[in-house]
């Protein structure tokens, strides 16, 4: 019987029975009483937010709100997509951005296809390999990220305007003019603000970022105090004045390129110039009956995230249940040998050849499996990256939306730290991004999350970072049924994959799965990251099985919907304050 039902039958036959010995009209009536068929389950304990006419999910409700709006004023996903990341830049300022870059995956409803749009940064013309190594070989402290030469070339409003010239209905003015407001009236300075500023040091030590993000004489503003950005007003109203060449060519090019040349930065006006994003065909992998359509190379997490699902298929028995140490057990075996290939074989597939099908081949996920046996653990340094066939030798943020026509936008970008560089380009109010770090600085070296690599990410002029953002479209019967991402730099894959594995395989509801707690392993270092929400006799088990556990606080940031019977369904993380679903009802 399903769950809740059998307290409602014996409810129900109660009623009957009663009415019966006293009322026979009323028990005609609550004989007719039944539970429909709804998009709800009344009992559960975390509900999703329920949309008729189109949905925005983002990690904050004023750029959810814009979104929305977008949607009512006749816009398509595409349109409130892009609004919202404009938003964003404004107010999240820590990830939302127009310097940084990102993933872009969309379902085009009219012509039931699918497309990614690479807009991530690529490395200055006049970018090394070893440009982060001093003369003894070794990565010099901070280079790589609160510097300019830090600064990958950003892609961020190139992809906002691809994605909004080929695909939306509004004007591109119109998408921009409610970020532009926000920029100039002001916004409520808010106490995730308060927080994230008050503790980025760097920020401080920038004069520009001082003027621009705090009060006079770099003091805090306070929460509730209005917070006006006047000079990324102006800069939003010239781009939604040029288009795209508003960015990348005249004043604002100018503005960056000045700073660059004055503080040690690499990039030039004809890398701005040039700049271009890249459709790629998307990675697709099968899981218990969906389609999933993933982000491709230079994102490390499509090819991953089916990796690991593909393992998980094979490991998966009835028995598994959530919060169970046999269940992290097994994702954490799964993790580990995910994140070793990665350090192996993922970059740019404009430099380097990544064995991508043989990776989420389900035959490679059978053989990597066979090595996972239930309760012994694999030691990290016992595991290294495996041979998948066809290879020879050789405060980011997430936003989602969908529209009544069924079209449906999942990206993720980011300046890669909070507050990127914590550099502002003056007279911009633009923060420039340290992606750069996302290289590998030198072989075997971890970079800022803790990730190893070697050649294949090695830097190169023009190359796209490796990046691990996870922009996911899930699809059930060849229609949308789920969309989600995340932030978290090593642990976006991971936490993606448990979102796919409570909905897909645990049949949670949106939100009841995006509030579970979650863990990550990403093979090196060889520590098993768990939520403080996970139940304390799991973490005894998984210690006494011989993990060394470390406790996380929280775990990414999932922005969701999901497509059902007519209706989104949408899960804002509560990881985050002020994320928010917002819907559209007609
Ligand atoms: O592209 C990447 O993988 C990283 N730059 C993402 C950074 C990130 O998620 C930071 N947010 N918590």
């Amino acid at each position: 019987m399903p769950k809740y039902r059998a307290n409602f039958v014996y409810t129900h036959i109660c009623i009957i029975f009663s009415c019966a010995l006293i009322l026979l009209p009323g028990c005609l009536y609550a004989a007719d009483l039944q539970e429909p068929d709804g998009l709800i389950n009344y009992y559960d304990r975390f509900h999703p937010t329920i949309a008729r006419a189109g949905m925005v999910v983002s990690q904050n409700e004023i750029a959810s709100e814009v979104g929305a709006q977008i949607l009512k004023q006749g816009g398509n996903a595409i349109d409130a997509a892009v609004a919202t990341a404009f938003s964003l830049a404004v107010t999240l300022p820590r990830a939302g951005n127009l310097t940084g870059g990102g993933f872009m995956l969309l379902y085009l409803a009219e012509e039931d296809t699918s497309l990614t749009i690479n807009y991530r940064e690529v490395a200055p013309a006049a970018a090394s390999e070893n440009m982060f190594l001093d003369k003894n070989s070794e990565p010099v402290a901070d280079l790589s990220l609160h510097t300019l030469a830090a600064a990958g070339v950003p892609g961020t409003v190139a992809g906002l305007f691809y994605a909004h010239s080929n695909y939306g209905k509004l004007s591109w003015k119109q998408v921009i003019k409610p970020a532009e407001k926000l920029a100039r009236q002001g916004i409520v300075f808010n106490d995730d603000m308060y927080r994230n500023f008050a503790i980025t040091e760097g920020l401080r030590q920038n004069p520009e970022s001082c003027r621009v993000y705090f009060k006079p004489g770099c003091n805090l503003y306070r929460p509730g105090d209005i917070f006006k950005q006047t000079d990324l007003a102006n800069t939003l109203a010239y781009i939604a004045r040029h288009g795209r060449d508003g960015f990348y060519k005249g004043k604002i090019a100018k503005q960056i390129i000045a700073e660059m040349e004055k503080s040690g930065g690499l990039i030039s006006a004809e890398d701005l110039a040039n700049y271009q994003v890249e459709i790629r065909p998307a990675i697709r992998g099968t899981f218990n009956g969906y389609d999933i359509v993933t982000m491709p190379p230079p994102s490390s997490g499509g090819v991953h995230l089916v990796q690991m699902l593909n393992m998980f298929e094979v490991l998966a028995s009835k028995d598994l249940s959530p919060g169970s140490a046999k269940l992290m057990h097994i994702q954490a075996e799964i993790f580990k040998r995910a994140y070793a290939d990665r350090s192996k074989y993922l970059g740019d597939t404009d430099f380097v050849k990544v064995p991508t099908a043989g990776l989420t081949d389900k035959k490679y996920a059978r053989e990597l499996a066979k090595t996972i046996k239930a309760g012994a653990i694999t030691p990290s340094d016992k595991i290294h990256p495996g041979k998948p066939p066809g290879y020879e030798s050789p405060d980011t943020t997430h936003f989602s939306a969908v529209d009544k026509a069924g079209n449906v936008v999942s990206s993720t970008y980011t300046l890669n730290h909070s507050f990127g560089s914590g550099i502002t380009i003056p007279g911009t109010g633009m923060l420039m991004n340290n992606t750069m770090d996302d290289f590998v600085a030198k072989a075997g070296v971890p970079n800022s999350y803790g990730l190893v690599g070697g050649k294949a990410n090695a830097i190169a002029p023009l190359k796209h970072p490796l990046s691990s953002m996870t922009p996911t479209i899930v699809f059930k019967n060849g229609k949308p049924f789920l969309a989600t991402g995340t932030p978290g730099g090593s642990k976006i894959i991971s936490a993606v994959f448990q979102q796919l594995v409570n909905v897909l395989f645990f049949d949670m509801n949106l939100a009841e799965a995006t509030n579970a707690p979650r863990i990550h392993h990403q093979w090196q270092p060889d520590v098993l990251y768990v939520e403080e929400g996970v139940n304390t006799d799991s973490i005894a088990l998984l210690k006494n099985m011989g993990y060394k556990v470390e406790l996380s606080k929280s775990l990414g940031s999932l922005q969701s919907l999901m497509l059902k019977d007519g209706a989104a369904l949408g899960a804002a993380d509560p990881r985050r304050p002020h994320a928010k679903a917002v819907a559209v009802d007609h």
